[in-house]
């Protein structure tokens, strides 16, 4: 099986959050379980200068409304030895940032990522000839698009599944409808039941409603996104209409980037069988933080972007409450301003206790999980959620908001039987956010009883071989029933 995997991020070098960690990590996965994948991405920048590749094939036009838009593509592999192929735009791509600069988004992104996914198409068509396209988020949406909509290309994909998967509902690529004409599409396309929106042009519904198959990243958030408008952003009814063509289907963990026995960030390996090293990675973080030693406290760390999505503003106005725990919390996020500035000035009023570091720092990252007892994640939404999963593997306790795929991955522990992976509360609101934490603290409280938790949580495993398998069976499945094989 041939997958064209479209996407706007791969970690590490051009990664915003989880997206760049599953590009990352699921090709390889594809390849070790038979396929034989091939990865898409735009040449920013940062990939150019980091990764070895070479352009490839003669440069490509598109013509996109009253503009040409010519590119080249840069050939290289990822650590797995799949082929990667950089669409080589420097206007577009060439730039510091991903999605924006500075904290402000780049204002021509529609124009960018329909760029980006009309010539992955391309690309695909010419250069793979794949038997699945797989294009991920609204970024990649003009991929699916143009692969059935597009009368240059789409000849070339009457043998191919098209599959769109879904990492985040909140972000849909709406723009005017005037902006239309980028697609080089027939106009019957912008009607109700693909891209028109309230009078506006969406790429993510479009693709959803011409995708073969629709998958987003756990099951539980399957669920929830069609079954109603607080997590379906509008788009729940043609979810729903996908019918047995929509599933949810678990991320994997990265273990080979997240693994405190091999971790060249962290202060001591560590592992499920030799746990002792994580004593010191506590003390470690303590001591980088300047938080006092308090060796019976629990330290709860966070991981993040900084933003409503992520719980940002039930933990601002929780934190007084929270503060008067028996608890230490770092903070390593970044994103909206509002949020960064409230965290820097609340960690003055409680210096003993909560330390923000505001960065996106990937061997922070490492230190926070290894360095944290506690893992929390108050997600006001959270389709999948990746760190959760590596604060297990590091012997860290999560403490989540019951939703998305924090609700696939986490199990309330019981100290009557000694199961479960950490603590979990329903309602966003304070109170249940502060009495999971209330119930970590006293299970911290007792050593054995906090043994067995840790232990729990070095079990659980979230490789990707098992993700891998579940997308093949299911675009063989998805194959089948559209009468492709
Ligand atoms: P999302 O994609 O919604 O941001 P995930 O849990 O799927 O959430 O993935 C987030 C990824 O981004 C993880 O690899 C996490 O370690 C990383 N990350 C998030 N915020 C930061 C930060 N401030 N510094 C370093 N890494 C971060
Ligand atoms: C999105 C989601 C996150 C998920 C990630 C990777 O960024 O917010 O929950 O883990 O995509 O699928």
């Amino acid at each position: 099986m041939k997958i064209a995997i479209i996407a706007a991020e791969i970690a590490p070098h051009a990664k915003a959050g989880g997206l760049a960690d599953v590009i990352a990590a699921m090709p390889g996965a594809l390849k070790a379980a038979g396929a034989e994948p091939h990865i898409i991405v735009p040449a920013y920048r940062a990939l150019v200068e980091s990764v070895d590749s070479k352009p490839i094939g003669e440069p490509i036009a598109l013509r996109m409304g009253d503009r040409e838009e010519r590119f080249s593509v840069r050939c290289a592999t990822d650590r797995h030895g799949v082929p990667l192929y950089l669409i080589d735009h420097p206007e577009f791509f060439g730039r510091a940032g991903i999605y924006g600069d500075g904290g402000i988004l780049y204002s021509d992104n529609n124009r960018r990522y329909i760029f980006f996914g009309r010539a992955a198409a391309t690309v695909a068509a010419r250069m793979i000839d794949p038997t699945v396209v797989h294009a991920h988020d609204w970024h990649a949406a003009a991929a699916v698009i143009s692969a059935r909509a597009d009368n240059s290309i789409s000849a070339g994909f009457n043998r191919a599944l098209l599959a769109f998967t879904i990492h985040n509902m909140a972000f849909q690529g709406l723009s005017d409808a005037s902006e239309f004409g980028l697609l080089g599409i027939d106009r019957k396309y912008l009607s109700t039941e693909c891209l028109e929106f309230f009078g506006k042009m969406n790429l993510m519904k479009g693709a959803i409603a011409l995708a073969d198959a629709v998958s987003t990243v756990s099951p539980a958030y399957a669920r929830e996104i069609s079954s109603g408008p607080e997590h379906g952003f509008g788009l729940e009814g043609v979810l729903a209409a996908k019918g047995e063509n929509f599933t949810g289907i678990l991320n994997g963990a990265d273990y080979e980037d997240w693994d405190p026995a091999h971790d060249r960030d962290i202060a001591a390996a560590y592992s499920r069988t030799s746990p002792a090293g994580k004593r010191a990675c506590v003390r470690a973080l303590r001591a980088a933080t300047g938080l006092p030693n308090r060796e019976g406290t629990p330290i709860a760390g966070m991981v993040t972007r900084m933003t409503e999505q992520k719980g940002m503003g039930l933990l601002r106005d929780a934190l007084d409450e929270l503060m008067r725990l028996d608890l230490q919390l770092v903070l390593l996020a970044a994103g909206d301003s509002a949020f960064e500035e409230f965290f820097r000035a609340a960690e003055r009023r409680y210096p003993d206790k909560l330390r923000t570091i505001i960065d996106f720092d990937e061997a922070a990252a490492h230190r926070v999980q290894a360095g944290s007892d506690a893992f929390l994640m108050p997600s006001q939404f959270e389709p999948c959620g990746l760190t959760q999963m590596y604060a297990m593997r590091y012997g860290t306790i999560p403490v989540v908001r019951a939703t998305g795929g924090l609700r696939d991955t986490v199990s309330e522990f019981d100290p009557a039987t000694g199961t479960g992976t950490g603590f979990m509360f329903e309602e966003f609101k304070a109170e249940a956010m502060v009495s999971a934490l209330g119930r970590m603290i006293a299970v911290h409280r007792d050593s054995a009883a906090w043994r067995r938790i840790m232990d729990n949580c070095f079990a659980a495993d979230f490789s990707w071989d098992r993700a891998a398998r579940q997308y093949l069976d299911w675009f063989a499945r998805m194959r089948n029933s559209h009468g492709l094989d």
